[in-house]
């Protein structure tokens, strides 16, 4: 597995004064006073990663996304399908995993040449920590770095203030096929990096 390029240690302490649980949930105890402080670590991920991740997202959208699918919709969203990823054939993503004593909380993946983020998914105990956002900072820091004039990404409808938060903005509404009978509505998103260059790719 690739050494994480990113020397990242988030703290849920340093930002537990936000709400940290949907109510009636059991909150995640962030020791404010004591010594006993826990941390996230981010790394990089690899195919090993994948069941940890399916619990990931699945976790995440339950506790997240009601707002705005039905059941049906979620279940087929965080269920993994071999049908749908030959449907749409995509490079490996690089992925970044952030775990507490080895324990997956959250992830990102992008793609690497730097122009796609393709998930972002943060356990519901742990959302409004910060931890989205340090996620983002690092892939658009892949993004930059890879210097193209912009970064996409299609998110579901609950994330997109979050999105707009980091300079993206919808360019088309769109339908994610889950089944034959079944679809997501999701936003097509871009931020602009830099001014276009001849050469670019389209
Ligand atoms: C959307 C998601 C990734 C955000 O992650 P998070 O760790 O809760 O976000 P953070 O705590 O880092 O929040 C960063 C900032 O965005 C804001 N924010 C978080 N979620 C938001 C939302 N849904 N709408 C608007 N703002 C939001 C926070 O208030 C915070 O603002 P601040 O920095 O000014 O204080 C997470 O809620 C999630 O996993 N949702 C379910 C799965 C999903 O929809 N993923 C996207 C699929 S495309």
């Amino acid at each position: 597995m690739d050494a994480c390029p990113f020397d990242t240690l988030g703290s849920i302490c340093r930002l537990s004064s936000r709400p940290l649980a949907q109510p009636g949930e059991t909150k995640y105890d962030t020791s404010m006073g004591t010594d006993d402080h826990q941390c996230w670590i981010i790394r990089s991920g690899g195919p090993g990663d994948r069941d940890g991740l399916t619990a990931v997202r699945r976790d995440a959208v339950f506790a997240q996304c009601r707002e705005h699918y039905t059941d049906e919709q979620m279940t087929l969203w965080t269920t993994p399908s071999d049908k749908r990823r030959a449907g749409a054939p995509q490079p490996s993503p690089i992925l970044y995993i952030a775990e507490i004593e080895g324990y997956p909380i959250g992830f990102g993946a992008i793609q690497a040449d730097g122009t796609w983020i393709r998930s972002l998914y943060i356990r519901g105990q742990y959302a409004g920590c910060g931890l989205g956002r340090e996620l983002m900072e690092i892939m658009l820091r892949v993004s930059a770095e890879k210097d193209v004039p912009e970064v996409r990404l299609e998110s579901s409808m609950n994330a997109v203030p979050f999105y707009r938060r980091f300079g993206f903005e919808v360019e088309e509404e769109t339908l994610y096929p889950l089944s034959d009978t079944v679809s997501l509505p999701c936003a097509r998103m871009v931020k602009r990096l830099r001014d276009r260059r001849p050469g670019d790719p389209e």
